[in-house]
């Protein structure tokens, strides 16, 4: 029996924080019930306190959202907590997601503070937050850096509070997936209440482990991740949805699935990237432009024979139309006339070699030759 993993998107809030990705609150709500179709489990919509701008947008996204869980973010604060619950009124499904920092460095530098202090004042958030919403996350912030043993009173504690969730969020992405896995095994076998709530992994990119990360947590007990479309998100950014979810479909041996309408992810990352004016790389995985292009000769020959030979899933799955051969210098033959027949020219095998060659003149000239130059190259061929 497969077992969900509830997906927990926060495009809108870590993804949003991002300079130059600030969007209106039309913006927003277009952008969540998009999210909402995709099937995701939480939409975290903002953070309250913030701003009164951010107040009004999680209030409409509360409203607006028909399906998912929505949640807003607050610190360990009352009045933080006061104004989100007030923002999420609307909402069908309210989320709280409290937190506080849990590493030494933040306890020392942020909150110039003691373990004991932020023990306190974590187990006081939750039960603060537990009298407005059923539904309470805490984020135990820099929890990838935390010493273990209090990383483990601190999760019991909040759990004993009443939190449903418990974020373990490696903020500044430093762990190695390995280390992930042992820290997540850990708590699953040492907090004698973790049964009464689920572990969150929430991974950010600055070693470009993020959804690696993410992965080790989910298959040592965690069952929930916290991802944006892209991986936008702070710095080098967050955990990606669409590799996420892509992942769990692909290798159905981890028994672990997610409700993600997979068809719809390139969809939703063009239009996330339009509006927050991110471009994605053309080599990202699941939805970069190139995911599923082809350019070499040997890679274009394989995939013409048999598509499995070079892709582990169809660009359909994701919302692709189809797969690309790009033509350059370094395509071959079998490339070339697969295009030329696709445009109308069959070629026998002497008229093919030296179109190829013809080709290849042009190729090297201009880099990727589009099917206008393959008309005019017939054309002077004439
Ligand atoms: O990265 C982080 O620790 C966060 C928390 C506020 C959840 O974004
Ligand atoms: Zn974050």
């Amino acid at each position: 029996m497969s077992e969900k993993i509830y997906v927990f998107d926060t495009t809108l809030r870590d993804g949003e924080q991002v300079p130059g990705c600030q969007l209106n609150i039309d913006e927003k709500i277009m952008i969540a019930k998009e999210l909402d179709k995709l099937g995701v489990d939480i939409i975290e919509a903002g953070f309250p306190v913030s701003s009164p701008g951010d107040f009004r947008a999680v209030e409409a996204i509360a409203k607006a959202v028909e399906n998912a869980t929505v949640c807003g973010l607050t610190r360990a604060v009352k009045k933080d907590i006061e104004v989100a619950a007030e923002a999420l009124k609307p909402a069908r499904r309210p989320r709280i997601h409290t937190g506080i920092g849990s590493s030494d460095t933040h306890i020392k530098y942020k909150f110039n503070s003691t373990r004991e202090d932020i023990l306190q004042r974590a187990i006081d958030a939750v039960k603060y937050a537990k009298t407005f919403v059923e539904d309470v996350e805490f984020y135990a912030e820099d929890a990838g850096r935390a010493d273990l043993e209090f990383l483990a009173r601190l999760t019991e504690a909040v759990i004993s509070a009443g939190a449903t969730v418990v974020n373990l969020p490696d903020t500044t992405g430093y762990l190695l997936p390995h280390q992930m896995h042992s820290r997540i095994s850990y708590l699953m076998n040492h907090v004698p209440n973790v049964d009464k709530a689920i572990l969150s992994m929430h991974n950010h990119n600055d070693l470009g482990l993020a959804t690696a990360n993410t992965i080790a947590g989910i298959t040592a007990g965690a069952r929930q991740v916290e991802v944006t479309i892209n991986g936008i998100g702070e710095r080098a950014g967050n955990t990606s949805l669409e590799e996420v979810a892509m992942i769990l479909k692909l290798h159905k041996d981890l028994g672990l699935h997610t409700d993600i309408k997979s068809e719809m992810l390139a969809p939703l990352s063009k239009l996330v990237s339009s509006t927050m004016r991110m471009p994605v790389q053309a080599n990202k995985a699941i939805v970069g432009r190139n995911a599923f292009a082809h350019s070499s000769g040997i890679h274009q020959d394989g995939f013409l024979k048999h598509a499995e030979t070079y892709e582990i899933m169809t660009p359909q799955e994701v919302g692709v139309d189809k797969s690309d051969i790009i033509l350059t210098a370094r395509s071959g033959r079998h490339a070339l006339k697969h295009r030329l027949s696709l445009l109308g020219f069959e070629l026998e095998k002497e008229e093919l070699d030296s179109t190829y060659q013809r080709f290849l003149v042009l190729a090297d000239e201009i880099k990727e030759v589009n099917d206008g130059h393959l008309v005019d190259l017939m054309k002077l061929a004439v």
